[in-house]
């Protein structure tokens, strides 16, 4: 993973004695916001399907931040496995301020050879897996008058081909953050979400980036984790305390420009992507 330093915009212990947790924290992006969070002072529990990926994540993190990140197995699909991560989290650390909802799937394919089971799938990690683990950290974030950042995409803003399932996952998950504004903000707690362009180094890159036309990003360079990073640490940080229920695009521009992503000839398949 790219370097995360957010130490030299955001002064270093502004999250001390705070706690994060985080699903899709032991790679990429969500990896990245977790890192950059205990950096500044957090402790974190990263929550996934794959243990030893997990493990070693939490275990990398902690040794290169010197703070405390903890792993804790499951599907954001399964509410048992959603309560067991909450439920791991405040018996270890005693409380919740912060949840990144990051957990995705995602491959590229055509409507024709997207299966039944497929769309539901992303839809089910992406979609359910955000509202699941937000029902059930809700009463912990109400209680530390707390703050959640959801992780979106641009992918609906624009009808990205062969993308339709995690479209329509973040488009709904969009709309969460506005409702959970409305219905948390009462209690204290901010919702708001990030939607990054396209970022270096990520299994989202690697399973889409050879189909987005990387020269049309305005900005003229792909995104960096750290990038996500600096806006986790705003849009948790005290700078940000009447903010809510706001979609942060982190893209470079590039959703913005109708030449991103250019595709040859969109009847085609995704090329060397559908195995179905
Ligand atoms: C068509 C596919 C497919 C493909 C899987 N499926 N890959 N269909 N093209 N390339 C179908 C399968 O055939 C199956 O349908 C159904 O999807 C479920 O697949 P499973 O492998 O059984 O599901 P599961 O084990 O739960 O895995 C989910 C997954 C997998 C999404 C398919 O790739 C995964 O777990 N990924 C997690 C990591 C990830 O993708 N991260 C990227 C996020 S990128 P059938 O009908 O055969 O049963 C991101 C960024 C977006 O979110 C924005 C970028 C700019």
């Amino acid at each position: 993973m790219s370097v995360v330093d957010t130490t030299k915009v955001f002064k270093q212990d502004i999250f001390k004695g705070k706690v994060l947790l985080c699903s899709g924290g032991g790679s990429g992006i969500c990896r990245g916001m977790t890192e950059a969070m205990v950096k500044h002072g957090a402790t974190a529990v990263i929550f996934s399907r794959s243990k030893d990926k997990l493990e070693k994540a939490a275990k990398e993190m902690s040794a290169k931040t010197g703070g405390q990140v903890l792993a804790v197995a499951g599907d954001v699909r399964n509410p048992a496995d959603v309560e067991n991560a909450v439920k791991f989290t405040v018996e270890k650390f005693g409380r919740i301020d912060f949840l990144i909802n990051g957990a995705a799937g995602n491959f590229l394919a055509a409507f024709d050879h997207l299966s039944y089971n497929a769309f539901r799938t992303v839809i089910e990690i992406d979609l359910l897996g955000t509202f699941n683990l937000t029902k059930a950290a809700s009463q912990y974030l109400k209680k530390s008058k707390g703050a959640i950042i959801n992780v979106s995409a641009t992918l609906h803003y624009t009808g990205t081909p062969f993308q339709q399932h995690a479209g329509a996952a973040k488009a709904a998950i969009d709309a969460l953050t506005k409702h959970w504004a409305v219905e948390l903000g009462p209690f204290g707690v901010r919702v708001n979400g990030i939607a990054p362009g396209p970022i270096a180094a990520t299994v989202g890159m690697e399973k889409l980036g050879p189909a987005f036309d990387l020269t049309a990003v305005p900005m003229q360079r792909m995104g960096e984790v750290q990038d996500i990073a600096h806006s986790t640490v705003f849009l948790f940080s005290e700078g940000a305390t009447y903010i809510s229920g706001v979609v942060l695009v982190v893209d470079g521009g590039a959703w913005l420009n109708p030449a991103y992503p250019a595709y040859p000839n969109i009847v085609l398949e995704p090329p060397q992507f559908n195995k179905l």
